[in-house]
């Protein structure tokens, strides 16, 4: 079993040739509505990867709240510990992506998501417990990733920190202190660096990011470097994975949660984090040929037959 925490929005995906500046008004070529929020995306991918999991995270009562359901009951998400807010919205963000290079732009409004408390997050406590891994991104309040993160901690669960986002202005003590509960932290590029202060453009800039974020107390760093692929730092050593391509690239939207789920996946399994690591890849590689962030996420079978493909 997996357990991850943290935010469903709905992805109102906006196609555009160029980004609007303040008081000016853009016409865009493309909209589409579709499933995302970090957290779910993870959920969704474990799911999809064949592994139970439990989602805890909050929504609310409208319409949207409604389609998480949905989509969870499809797609087999345990629902034991979301919550709903009465009267908060739920979180949804706008997805500006770029005509021609796909790059992304993304404004997420947690809503309903802010307002889980710890008391919800502790009736699930036994089941963090006797998780093979606790998963959690930066989209909740971070007050509420601490006391996860140590719930999973003290039940000797392995955990697992994707910081994202990185909240503007200087690394606080508080987010220190969740790297410090994480057995393994997974940015990417950008993340590492705005995390160390320092510049993350390739293999050797990553290995001395990891370290840093090694010193700082996190256990294993991964660092995601895009169509470079992944760089693992754990004991000492450096295992370096190249992505995998699997198809022309359509949206990279949720590449990395996918790549997420794919360690804890892999880890629950017995792997060991190189293989995993490998693993991760080939979900990364298979997502990014699908448009919509959790909608892309690929299933078991597609990524078994990408491995054996060598
Ligand atoms: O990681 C991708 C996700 O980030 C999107 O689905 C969006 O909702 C934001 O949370
Ligand atoms: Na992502």
């Amino acid at each position: 079993m997996i357990i991850v925490m943290g935010v469903f929005a709905v992805d109102f995906v906006f196609q555009t040739p160029d980004i609007p500046v303040w008081t000016k008004t853009q016409i865009g070529s493309g909209f589409s509505i579709g499933p995302g929020g970090k957290g779910s995306n993870q959920a969704i991918a474990t799911a999809r990867l064949g592994a139970p999991v439990e989602f805890i995270a909050k929504i609310g009562t409208d319409h949207y709240g409604a389609m998480a359901r949905g989509i969870y009951q499809t797609e087999g998400v345990g629902t034991r510990f979301l919550q709903q807010s009465a009267d908060l919205p739920t979180g949804s963000a706008a997805i500006i992506v770029h005509a021609e290079t796909r790059e992304n732009a993304i404004i997420i409004v947690p809503g309903a998501a802010a307002t889980l408390t710890t008391g919800e997050i502790a009736q699930a406590a036994d089941e963090i417990g006797k998780a093979d891994a606790f998963i959690t991104q930066l989209e909740t309040p971070l007050p509420l990733v601490t006391h996860a993160l140590t719930i999973a901690r003290r039940a000797g669960v392995r955990t697992i920190l994707n910081p994202a986002p990185v909240p503007e202005g200087p690394v606080s003590d508080e987010l220190w202190d969740i790297i410090r509960l994480s057995d393994i932290l997974t940015p990417n590029e950008k993340e590492a660096s705005e995390l160390t202060g320092l510049p993350v453009t390739n293999a050797a800039e990553a290995e001395a990011a990891a370290d840093a974020l090694i010193a700082r107390g996190a256990g294993a760093v991964i660092i995601t470097l895009g169509e470079k692929g992944a760089l693992l730092r754990h004991n000492g050593e450096t295992v370096m994975v190249p992505a995998v391509r699997a198809g022309a690239v359509v949206d990279t939207t949720g590449a990395g949660d996918s790549f997420n789920a794919g360690i804890a996946v892999a880890l629950s399994e017995g792997l060991a984090l190189p293989e995993a690591l490998r693993f991760a890849c080939a979900v990364a590689g298979l997502k990014v040929t699908r448009a919509g962030a959790g909608a892309g996420m690929p299933k078991r079978a597609e990524v078994d037959a990408l491995l054996a493909q060598g």
